[in-house]
């Protein structure tokens, strides 16, 4: 997801939470109420009530590699999630408008680079629209991963290498599915970005 919202305020925070609907969950509840429940679209949901929402779960923050046309290219991410130990698979979502999106799905193969605090400038440079894609990461020192030749950040607290093995799309996301081919962790790892309401932070 594309934090693009502004900081989160906290002004704004009044939606009341349904009780428990699940007849299993409360027995005292027709399930045909629980029908209605899911047809029924609060009027309260919507983008930028979501955004303070979801905001205020945090998140690591890292680089996404991979390499097509020719071109590195990069792009600050925090929606990745491991999903699986056997095999060993990490999730990504990636905006379907973005120029990654188009690089991820022909390449199928990236890098993640999971970043410490010291970093935010990277993560800042790699999330700003319009960026040059050529050069964009000559200042941000990196080597190639051993198994597909992506980019991997040399400063990063940890870096993996993935082979996608699904692609789902998802709105105006898609999810991007990989197997882990590769990974490395710093042996000394530093305080960790962190991104929370919309800002960062770092973690000890
Ligand atoms: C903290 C943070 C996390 C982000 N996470 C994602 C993400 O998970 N997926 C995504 O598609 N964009 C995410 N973005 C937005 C992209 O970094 C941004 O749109 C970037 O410019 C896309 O690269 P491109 O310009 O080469 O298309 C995030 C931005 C920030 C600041």
């Amino acid at each position: 997801m594309s934090p693009d919202a502004g900081p989160d305020t906290g002004a704004d925070v009044g939606a009341a939470v349904d009780p428990v609907v699940d007849p299993d969950v409360n027995p005292d509840i027709d399930p045909d109420i629980d029908r209605a429940v899911d047809r029924a679209v609060d009027p309260a949901v919507d983008r930028d009530r979501y955004r303070l929402a979801i905001g205020r779960f945090a998140t690591g923050v890292t680089v996404l590699t991979t390499f097509a046309g020719g071109n590195d290219h990069a792009m600050t991410a925090n929606a990745v999630t491991s999903v699986s130990m056997d095999p060993l698979l990490l999730l990504v979502c990636v905006e379907v408008d973005a120029r990654f999106h188009d690089a991820i799905s022909d390449s199928g193969v990236w890098g993640v680079s999971v970043l410490s605090a010291a970093q935010r400038p990277v993560a800042e440079w790699l999330s700003t629209q319009g960026r040059p894609l050529h050069g964009q990461l000559d200042r941000i020192p990196h080597r190639r991963g051993e198994v597909t030749g992506v980019a991997l950040l040399t400063e990063a607290m940890a870096a993996m290498e993935c082979r996608t093995t699904d692609m789902h799309p998802a709105g105006d996301h898609s999810i991007v599915v990989g197997e882990v081919v590769s990974l490395w962790s710093a042996e000394h790892p530093a305080d960790a970005l962190v991104y929370y309401r919309s800002r960062y932070g770092a973690l000890r």
